[in-house]
């Protein structure tokens, strides 16, 4: 910045702020202290559990969260079960009738009801938990106006019932097990690609083309029915006066803006929210989900599996370790089989097969489905679940689909019929994981577009890296709440995700 005047109260200014950050910053150090000393502990078990490895009982502790339960004893003080939500278990909290507000605030408490305690940390000599506190202060932040109307009970709802309820369900053990999984499974991801040098790629969320090409998207529009653009010639809409000045949409893949980056990059992978306009009801659909999408150069389908297969893998045994008690609640409440199905796809070679010789298998085993098989058609969900569950019992990937069943980009075979694409399928869930290695050479993907129908003036770029230095480069995309749903056992994915976006559903 310049000198004089501007350039002196501008230094003076950031002198300022300087200083006011300085001594910000040194509070929040001064607060993060706190906060990763045992000393302090806010919350239940992980935290707890910290203190009941190294240290004493009889320190003093404070507590912020949600009353689950309460109960009086006769011996004149009450018992509160306390969550904050950093894991399963909550913390008992001794409330002894001395305290103060015992009677006028103590006693009213009641489920959903917040509250700040502060007391002594000792061991409990009751059942189900070894520490508690003894509580010196008891705060009430917040109450439940009306605790008949209070839509979460100490009992157990419905899955369906907690959808009604989604503002609140997170306060459920279910959703709240779910929500500490997922955030695993997001910290794995990353985890797993940057290991390997990959770099996290931000790509669009409104784009002009459709990756899929199955034209399910979501229009992205400033059009209003009145304008002149809509009440266009009998063609229908002019695009030319909307915002884009073109057709717009959601994304429902970030993959061909990924394919950009990975042809200078190398290794990238995108981590965002996809929207399908599908009208799909079905426990594995979403109309907004995210996906996973590593796109690499200079890889063909196999490097393309080998890597679908070890992160698969790694995030597991990542939710395996790091969750231990969420995984234990949903092998008792949610899937018995849970906790033993993900560790044997941890230890399992994915069975390789080609789509042929699945058909193949599917046409000879007597099983009956809902709808045929044969060469051509695309694989149903009782397909693929058959696969994997009964047929090979593992995780399955599937090879080399017709091409007329699959998307443009896919890189043609030389048999003519069939794309190098490869479908991950895990039992339970079916397709976790789509990808292909993508058509390299130019003419054979101008082939595929026309093929397609597409307008390949409007893919003039992503036709120019096949001009310009192209390679071989190949990628998936890993269907997020597919995989919360594989790593939970939760039978419906409108679970998996805090707010689920449906066909007629999208209220909170
Ligand atoms: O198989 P899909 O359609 O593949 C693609 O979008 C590619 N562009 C990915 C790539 O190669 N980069 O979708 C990938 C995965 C599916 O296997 C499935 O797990 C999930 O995304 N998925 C959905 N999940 C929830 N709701 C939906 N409607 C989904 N559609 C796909
Ligand atoms: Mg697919």
């Amino acid at each position: 910045m310049g000198g004089g005047e501007e350039g002196r109260r501008e230094r003076e200014f950031g002198g300022f702020w300087g200083g006011l950050a300085c001594f910000r910053l040194h509070k929040l150090a001064g607060e993060r202290r706190k906060m990763s000393d045992p000393m302090h502990v806010r919350s239940p078990a992980e935290r707890v559990a910290r203190l009941r490895e190294g240290r004493e009982t009889g320190e003093t502790v404070t507590v912020c969260g949600w009353i689950r339960t309460r109960r009086d004893s006769k011996g004149g003080f009450s018992f509160l079960d306390v969550n904050d939500g950093s894991s399963l278990e909550g913390i008992q909290v001794v409330a002894d009738s001395n305290l103060p507000n015992y009677e006028a605030e103590v006693l009213r408490l009641g489920t959903g009801c917040s509250v700040r305690v502060t007391g002594a940390l000792r061991e409990s000599p009751g059942q189900g938990q070894t520490v508690e506190i003894h509580a010196a202060t008891v705060e009430v932040m917040g109450w439940v106006d009306d605790p008949d109307s209070y839509p979460l009970q100490k009992k157990r709802h419905s899955m369906e019932f907690l959808r009604e309820v989604a503002h609140l369900r997170p306060r459920s053990n279910t959703i709240g097990a779910v929500a500490r999984v997922r955030n695993r499974l997001a910290m794995a991801t990353h985890d797993f690609f940057q290991e390997r040098g990959f770099l996290y790629l931000h790509t669009p969320i409104i784009t002009a083309n459709d990756c899929e090409g199955a034209g399910e998207m979501f229009r992205v529009t400033t059009l209003e029915p009145g304008d002149p653009g809509c009440a266009a010639a009998a063609g229908g809409i002019d695009f030319a006066g909307d915002f884009f000045g073109r057709r717009a949409s959601l994304t429902v893949s970030g993959q061909l803006a990924a394919e950009n980056y990975a042809c200078a990059l190398t290794n990238v992978y995108t981590f965002g929210p996809t929207f399908r306009a599908e009208n799909s009801n079905t426990a594995r659909h979403l109309a907004e989900f995210w996906m996973i999408e590593p796109e690499m150069a200079f890889c063909d389908l196999e490097g393309d599996m080998d890597l679908a297969e070890a992160y698969i893998q790694q995030l597991l045994r990542d939710v395996l370790e790091g969750c231990p008690g969420d995984m234990a609640f949903f092998g008792k409440w949610v899937d018995k089989e849970v906790i033993a199905t993900l560790e044997h796809v941890v230890e399992s070679k994915f069975e390789r097969m080609t789509y042929t010789e699945a058909v193949r298998i599917l046409e000879g085993c007597g099983a009956s489905f809902e709808f045929p098989v044969s060469w051509g058609a695309d694989l149903q969900s009782e397909h693929e679940r058959y696969l994997t569950e009964t047929h090979v019992k593992r995780p399955v990937i599937l090879t080399d689909y017709p091409k007329e069943i699959k998307a443009f980009y896919m890189r043609r075979n030389d048999d003519g019929k069939t794309v190098a694409a490869m479908d991950v399928l895990v039992p339970r869930v079916g397709e976790i994981i789509g990808g292909a290695q993508r058509e390299e050479r130019t003419d054979v993907l101008d082939q595929s577009m026309r093929d397609a129908g597409l307008d390949r003036e409007a893919y003039w770029w992503y036709l120019d890296l096949r001009r310009y230095g192209t390679v071989p480069h190949a990628g998936f995309g890993l269907g997020f709440e597919r995989a919360v749903q594989f790593a939970t056992g939760l039978a419906n994915i409108r679970d998996v995700i805090p707010f689920p976006r449906t066909p007629k559903s999208a209220e909170f």
